[in-house]
């Protein structure tokens, strides 16, 4: 028997996946970007509460903000108590909405049980985490950064430490309810490596796994955890003042990404980030990547330690 009639057979198996992978991808992806999901992230729907760290400023402030106009009552969670309040108050003027405060420095780690005692009794439908979180000041090779050791334990606390406590804190109460979300602030930086960002890199990549796998562990239990990469937002953090298209306003950014919660596990948030998150993953080889990434940081770390000297 000849070799063509199993190899005609083999390719049009092969186009045939192909297309049904491609028609699948496109379908999902106008049911996540087109559709949403039908405005699941409510009170009546997950609870009360929502409690958001980081939320004085960026994306965290964005999604309190959001998030009470949406109905939800909001905990505020940062460090600056001023600041907490000014933006507890024109949340309770702007939305009409009950607020609470807790001042909490993340880069320690005796905080949790004040957080805990905050927390108590209040019926908490989302846990937007990790809008607090801290990178480098400028892109460095890791033995060249200033106050290494301390910087070490800085980031992880704030990075990673704090996702896991205020989960086991939160998490609970949301499986007992068979209700709730949980949203995990992670970055498209914790996709792939990005040298001379290398611990913040690695820290968003936890983040990254913690949620997903958290995910498999609770789905049956009603609970969602979301892991989310942003690219660039137009924040203090990401010293982007104007928005742009694919670097949005943290308001636009999380009006997008809340209607991705339930339908994706693994978000990059916004349209053009995710056409950038399967641009870089799924299409760009991860040598091209890596080698195209290290050349960024070392053009911006040029530039940074340059101006440092004129100054
Ligand atoms: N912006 C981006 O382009 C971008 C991209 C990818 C991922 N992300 C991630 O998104 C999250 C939010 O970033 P952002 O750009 O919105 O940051 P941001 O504008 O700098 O805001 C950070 C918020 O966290 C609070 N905060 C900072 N350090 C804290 C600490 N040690 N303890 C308690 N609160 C603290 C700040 O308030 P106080 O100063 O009052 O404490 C502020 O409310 C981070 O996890 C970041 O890694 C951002």
């Amino acid at each position: 028997m000849s070799l063509e009639f199993p190899l005609l057979c083999l390719g049009s198996l092969t186009a045939l996946w192909l297309s049904l992978t491609v028609v699948l991808k496109l379908l999902s992806a106008a049911r996540v970007w087109l559709l949403g999901n039908g405005g699941l992230v409510r009170p009546e729907r997950l609870g009360r509460w929502a409690v958001v760290t980081g939320a004085t400023d960026g994306i965290g402030k964005a999604y309190a903000e959001e998030l009470a106009r949406r109905g939800f009552s909001i905990v505020l969670i940062s460090r600056s108590q001023e600041k907490l309040d000014d933006v507890s108050n024109s949340i309770v003027s702007k939305c009409g909405v009950e607020t609470k405060t807790i001042a909490a420095d993340f880069s320690s780690t005796d905080i949790y049980s004040k957080i805990e005692v905050g927390l108590k009794g209040l019926e908490i439908g989302v846990l937007g985490d990790k809008q607090v979180g801290i990178s480098y000041s400028y892109p460095e090779f890791f033995l060249n950064l200033p106050d290494l050791d301390p910087f070490i334990d800085t980031l992880v606390n704030v990075n990673i430490t704090s996702v896991c406590q205020m989960t086991r804190i939160v998490l609970p109460r949301m499986v007992e309810r068979k209700k709730g979300a949980i949203l995990n602030m992670s970055s498209a930086s914790g996709m792939y490596p990005v040298p001379l960002l290398s611990v913040y890199s690695a820290s968003k990549a936890f983040v990254d796994f913690f949620s997903r796998g958290l995910q498999a562990e609770y789905k049956n239990k009603g609970v969602i955890i979301q892991s989310v990469l942003p690219f660039f937002v137009a924040t203090k953090l990401s010293k982007i003042r104007r928005p742009t298209l694919d670097k949005p306003s943290p308001q636009r950014y999380v009006e997008a990404q809340l209607r991705t919660v339930g339908l994706q596990t693994q978000t990059n948030g916004y349209l053009p980030h995710a056409v950038m998150g399967w641009v870089t993953t799924a299409l760009l080889p991860a040598q091209i990547l890596n080698r195209y990434v290290m050349g960024v940081g070392l053009s911006q770390r040029s530039r940074y330690l340059k101006k440092q000297k004129l100054g």
